[in-house]
């Protein structure tokens, strides 16, 4: 690739551009044992909080070398959970980076609490432990920093002055799996430490997050929130044969990207009933065909809205589900 020299004008001010084409959004490498293994869930009972989330909790706790991993729809609400579980409330202010995603301040406003901006050393563009001491109030309860592009905060001294302060410290290491401080890998260092697997992240699962911690007071915590409040998960209540739970605290459905996953994939079903009345199974339908649409959930808007605006007809929906398989499974 030709690097613009110095002294070329840039192309955003009439300069020649170093490349013709934007460079793309996201690039996933998914296998095909990516592709079986969520083939795998959807022909299981359990598409949502089932043994795979604890199996990838269990693994990514290990990698990082933390001692709990809870899992998230995504690396924002990973964050709201960590907020919640550090005691965040409106009373509070948390000292973070403005080197950030709107994710990481955001999830203090969700807490109703305020966000306190501490300037950023000029070498690491993260957060300066003696800017974000000078920062805090007796409102202080987190301090939020941010290991920005990759590099991580200066997290010694950040724990410290949470020491010093009894302060929580949340790293937001949305950009940071892998990275590691003074020897650590990031994930065991902070008190929790949250991840993010969009799909431009190092690891993707579609959309989803992480929250690592070492606490196991955090750990459950996350785990009731992320989960309505609720005492225990389904999977442990069919396992030890119970019915009974309780609501502990007001928590949130943080895995909803996985019930999103499954109310689509029940459209997907209404619409098969559909193209099933008009058209009598055949051949040319691959077996397959339903798990590749749901896999790939090509154009689910255009479908939903079709298929709810009944602008199309049932045979044109049949016609477009199968083009849509068929380019997926090539
Ligand atoms: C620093 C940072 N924090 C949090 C997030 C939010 O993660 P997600 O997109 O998984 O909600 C992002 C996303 O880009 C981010 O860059």
């Amino acid at each position: 690739m030709s690097v613009t020299p110095a002294s070329e004008v840039l192309a955003i001010n009439g300069g020649r551009p170093v490349r013709k084409m934007l460079l793309p959004y996201g690039r996933q490498s998914v296998d095909e044992d990516d592709i079986q293994a969520v083939v795998d869930v959807l022909r299981s009972d359990w598409l949502t909080t089932g043994a795979k989330v604890g199996e990838f909790e269990e693994a990514f706790a290990a990698w990082v070398g933390a001692k709990h991993a809870v899992s998230f729809s995504s690396g924002t609400a990973a964050l709201h959970a960590a907020a919640f579980a550090a005691g965040l409330t409106a009373d509070d202010e948390a000292i973070t980076s403005p080197m950030t995603f709107a994710a990481t301040a955001n999830c203090v406003l969700y807490q109703g609490g305020t966000p306190v901006s501490a300037d950023v050393s000029p070498d690491t563009l993260n957060l300066d432990p003696e800017q974000t001491a000078s920062r805090v109030t007796p409102r202080t309860k987190v301090i939020l920093p941010v290991d920005y592009a990759g590099h991580p905060a200066d997290l010694e001294p950040i724990l410290e002055i949470a020491e010093r302060h009894g302060l929580v410290v949340i790293e937001d290491a949305c950009h940071a799996l892998g990275g590691e401080y003074r020897g650590r890998r990031v994930g065991d260092i902070a008190h929790m430490t949250v991840f993010s697997f969009h799909p431009v992240k190092h690891i993707t699962t579609g959309e989803g997050g992480m929250v690592t911690t070492t606490r196991r007071d955090f750990a459950e915590t996350l785990r009731r929130f992320r989960n309505h409040g609720i005492s225990s998960e389904a999977r442990q209540r069919q396992t030890a044969g119970q019915w009974y739970y309780e609501m502990v605290l007001l928590g949130l459905r943080a895995l909803w990207e996985f019930s999103r996953f499954t109310s689509w994939n029940q459209t997907f079903r209404s619409g098969d009933k559909l193209r099933r009345a008009t058209h009598p199974p055949s051949a040319k339908f691959p077996e397959s065909f339903h798990r590749a649409f749901v896999l790939t959930r090509i154009r689910r808007s255009i479908y939903i809205r079709s298929v709810s605006s009944r602008k199309i007809s049932p045979r044109a929906v049949g016609r477009f589900f199968r083009r849509c398989a068929l380019k997926t499974l090539g």
